[in-house]
């Protein structure tokens, strides 16, 4: 049966079904998910049950696969829980630094921007969803970037932007990054605007791990980064999932900016394990943008 794919808005995102991971899918089905991927950004895919080795095997069947930050729960492996509660069940403490860590991804942002070679796409599988809240949402950069004035395009043509995972977490709290996250993860920089080697399409790279940009001041860049997301994050130019058990969803890291929705970590539960598919290549090298990262 060839596989079904619904665009979700008239922008981006689409729903694939017409096939089961579990019970197995052939190399062209996969070709087909990674091609959906470039035109889509986001992929829903409906009633995917799946443990974490599954997970894992389904992953890497699209890249190589980074691992989990340090000092995450599931450092160095691959596979990262996002979770109120531990493996062995016991709820974390949501004022401590784990919970703190994960709660700053309310903020819009795009996964590894603050690594050298930032990822290519991003999983996410809804093992146990939360009554009320934790939904996840997502805006198109690359639509946001098509949308800009010639003013603002050339403004932020020649962009370098410094990206940091502890500037994101900071913004929620002084306790919600540890001194070995600080030091092994500097910050970085990458272009602003990026351009799809296959699609030959824009998009912008900002969101909340930029600290800084070049031979700006301070204050200037980050209205710029605010103005930036509020454009790409227009109610018309973003999708809002509502998970359901066993949804999995796909995203292009390249082309979206993406944020979780609070819900009640004290009272509820809710466990999403996300794997990430590594970028080709660091964007930036020897100070000079690298073509096709
Ligand atoms: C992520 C992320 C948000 C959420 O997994 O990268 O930002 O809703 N998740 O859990
Ligand atoms: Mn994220």
């Amino acid at each position: 049966m060839p596989i079904s794919i619904e665009p979700l808005t008239p922008l981006f995102g689409a729903t694939l079904t017409g096939f089961s991971i579990r019970h197995g899918i052939c190399d062209d089905v996969i070709a087909e998910i990674d091609r959906a991927l470039y035109e889509y950004s986001i992929l829903l895919l409906p009633d995917q049950p799946m443990d974490d080795n599954e997970q894992v095997a389904f992953t890497e069947r699209f890249g190589p696969l980074e691992e989990t930050l340090p000092g995450a729960v599931g450092a160095g492996s691959k596979v990262a829980r996002m979770s109120n509660y531990l493996p062995d069940g016991r709820l974390k403490d949501p004022d401590g630094q784990s919970a703190l860590f994960t709660q700053a991804n309310k903020f819009w942002h795009t996964d590894s921007s603050f690594k050298p070679c930032p990822a290519k796409a991003s999983l996410l599988s809804a093992r146990e969803i939360a009554v009320t809240g934790g939904d996840t949402e997502f805006a198109s950069t690359r639509a946001a970037y098509e949308t800009l004035t010639e003013d603002m395009k050339r403004r932020v043509a020649d962009l370098i932007a410094y990206h940091d995972i502890a500037h994101s977490r900071l913004k929620l709290s002084p306790d919600a990054v540890t001194a070995e996250q600080r030091a092994k993860m500097p910050a970085v920089p990458q272009a602003m605007v990026r351009v799809n080697p296959r699609t030959r399409r824009k998009s912008l790279l900002i969101g909340s791990h930029i600290c800084r940009i070049d031979s700006m001041p301070d204050d200037e860049a980050e209205a710029l980064n605010e103005e930036l997301v509020a454009i790409a994050t227009r109610p018309d130019n973003s999708y809002r999932h509502a998970w359901r058990p066993d949804d999995i969803i796909i995203w292009d890291n390249r082309t979206v900016l993406h944020r979780g929705h609070p819900y009640d970590e004290v009272n509820d539960r809710r466990l999403m394990i996300h794997t990430t598919i590594a970028g080709v290549a660091p964007m930036f090298v020897d100070g000079r943008i690298q073509a096709g990262a």
